[in-house]
């Protein structure tokens, strides 16, 4: 009880020094799950076209077990950060730091233990799994890569890993194309937590998908998170969705990061012009409309029906 009591008073200064701040930096003592430091990204100039830099100076923290909304016009940068931070794209400057280890020009040898510690989930989830592949295969491929298990174990997993993301296990027998777009992007899910990363990214895992079937996938997502405790970039335009899902939001305009902060002090008090225009761009800017909206959208979570 007393240790308790210490406890508490120790973190509560620090939780507070947070709010204000608005800024998800890392705890002290804790490894940040993702921490980007004056991370710059350019594109290549081809033939004799100048490169493009198409993210700044971006900083950011993701504590473990936190979501962190990324949110954007089109062409601001968002996945291209997403790519960074899978080690999909170089960066031309700055860290990216996934679980304390800096990823910026690690060879691609280097780099394989560490795949195991993040995972990528992509908005279009027909082009993202093999078409030959059959659903079982798809889902086990990581585990089969990375662990060397029994078929056995391997079949018990990837049985597992379907229920998880609540699809029949005998659709570890069908092909991609068998599937609707709801349920392949659940077996991307499934696919990507399949090593128990510890930072999930999700870039515009749902804009794909048919707005019922969006809220199904997401209310997944979001259980999942809560269950298997992962920390996830979570990239989206989509501010409703953002809000349903992040404690912090990041807002990139042009490839600089604009505002940062807990999602309430973003989307109530933002402090940045782009972000305003952002919010008022948002479809329901109407309070009242938009916690109807809210409501009916968490109906339809609740409903969490299986079948899309
Ligand atoms: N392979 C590439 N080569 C050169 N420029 C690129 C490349 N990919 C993206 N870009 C440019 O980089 C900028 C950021 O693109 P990015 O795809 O990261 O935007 P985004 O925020 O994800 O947009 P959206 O919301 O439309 O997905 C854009 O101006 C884009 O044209
Ligand atoms: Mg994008």
């Amino acid at each position: 009880m007393e240790d308790d009591g210490s406890l508490q008073i120790t973190d509560a200064p620090r939780a507070v020094l947070r709010e204000s701040a608005g800024l998800a930096t890392p705890d002290a003592g804790v490894v940040p799950a993702l921490q980007l430091t004056g991370v710059s990204i350019e594109y290549p100039g081809r033939f004799r076209q100048p490169g493009f830099k198409a993210v700044s100076d971006v900083s950011f923290v993701i504590n473990p077990g936190e979501v962190m909304g990324l949110v954007g016009e089109s062409g601001s940068g968002k996945s291209t950060i997403a790519r960074a931070v899978t080690g999909l794209l170089p960066v031309s400057a700055g860290s990216v730091d996934i679980n304390g280890t800096n990823i910026a020009g690690l060879s691609p040898k280097k780099m394989l233990p560490l795949r195991r510690k993040f995972a990528i989930v992509f908005q279009d989830p027909a082009a993202s799994l093999n078409p030959r592949m059959s659903i079982g295969e798809s889902i086990g491929e990581p585990l089969f890569l990375h662990e060397k298990l029994s078929r056995a174990d391997l079949d018990r997993r990837v049985e597992g890993l379907l229920d998880d993301v609540q699809l029949p296990t005998n659709f570890r027998n069908r092909y991609p194309h068998e599937l609707s777009g709801g349920q392949r992007q659940r077996v991307g899910i499934a696919r990507a937590l399949s090593l128990r990363p510890s930072l999930l990214v999700a870039d515009e895992p749902t804009s794909a998908l048919d707005v019922s079937v969006q809220a199904r996938v997401l209310a997944l997502l979001q259980d999942l998170q809560q269950q298997y405790g992962f920390a996830c970039l979570f990239v989206s335009h989509d501010l409703a969705v953002v809000e349903i899902l992040a404690s912090h939001i990041a807002v990139l305009n042009k490839g600089i990061m604009v505002e940062q902060g807990s999602t309430e002090q973003v989307l109530k008090y933002p402090q940045d012009a782009y972000t305003r225009r952002l919010l008022a761009a948002a479809p329901v800017p109407d309070p009242a409309e938009q916690a109807q909206r809210r409501e009916q959208r968490n109906a339809l979570m609740a409903a969490g029906s299986t079948v899309e």
